[in-house]
């Protein structure tokens, strides 16, 4: 279990959920990860419970300062960064006339800037370090297809999947692999606040979209965040060097490329 020994990990967004998951696996595997996040009490428990390897940063993806201490803070405390996961966003459900501008560009400054000026930062170093490395955005399968509630966190998934496939084509050159994983439902924190805004919208009791999402998937259930371990890992290693700007989904038969 140790397929990413000497290898050191920024991981955004990665107080709970699947980034937490996803933070735990990748110090199970011998990495050294930083775990960061804007909820510093969270992000600072969560990097405790995970060991000597796994420390915690302050981040706030929305603001260049930030990013670039948090990225400079990361490379003192591991001396690099090989591997991103850009995996903090935010979710927001409203029909097309209700949308407010104000949650439109808060949710675009999170998920749409904050993975490119994240990727940005750390490409910069990764490119002057000279040694290539593995960028993995976390996308949707709600970038695949637009939802008429979701208007905005669909847009800003496909947003995810482009910057994905135009960052894989220009820095592989540089021996830097960006990819994009595109979970389905997944279980969590999450999907209890999708839940809580479908049941305002739709008039569901609480519980129900969950259920009714759940029973849709092919595979038989949501997911779980452990699902995603097997794709972040394998795109973070050498055997998937020849991977370049593709979104696998990992979503339990939801969505078929
Ligand atoms: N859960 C799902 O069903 C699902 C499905 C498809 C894709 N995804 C994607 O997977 C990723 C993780 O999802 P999750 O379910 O673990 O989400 P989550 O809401 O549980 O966790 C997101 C984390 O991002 C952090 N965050 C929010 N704004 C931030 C900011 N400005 N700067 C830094 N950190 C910030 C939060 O504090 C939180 O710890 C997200 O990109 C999400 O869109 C999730």
């Amino acid at each position: 279990m140790t397929r990413l020994f000497g290898k050191s990990a920024f991981i955004t967004g990665a107080a709970q959920g699947i980034g937490f998951e996803l933070a735990k696996a990748y110090v199970a595997e011998g990495a050294k990860v930083a775990l960061a996040d804007i909820d510093q009490k969270k992000v600072r428990k969560a990097a405790l419970e995970l060991g000597d390897t796994a420390f915690a940063v302050e981040l706030d993806v929305r603001d260049q300062e930030s990013i670039n201490l948090a990225v400079e803070q990361a490379i003192d405390e591991m001396g690099c960064i090989d591997i991103l996961i850009n995996n903090a966003a935010l979710f927001t459900a409203a029909p097309i006339t209700d949308i407010d501008r104000d949650d439109y560009l808060n949710v675009f400054s999170v998920n749409v800037s904050g993975v490119l000026f994240t990727m940005q930062a750390v490409a910069r170093h990764m490119i002057g370090r000279g040694n290539g490395g593995k960028i993995i955005n976390m996308a949707s399968q709600a970038g695949r297809r637009g939802e008429p509630l979701v208007a905005v966190y669909c847009a800003s998934k496909a947003a995810v999947i482009s910057l994905t496939q135009s960052a894989g084509l220009n820095l592989i050159k540089y021996g830097i692999n960006v990819n994009a994983i595109a979970p389905g439902v997944v279980d969590g924190v999450h999907w209890d606040g999708v839940d809580a805004a479908f049941s305002q919208l739709e008039g569901l009791p609480l519980g129900q979209k969950k259920k009714t999402v759940g029973a849709a998937v092919p595979f038989g259930r949501m997911g779980k965040p452990s699902d995603l371990i097997g794709m972040a890992v394998f795109l973070a290693t050498s055997e998937a060097d020849y991977i370049v700007a593709q979104t696998f989904g990992v979503d339990g038969g939801n969505w078929m490329s």
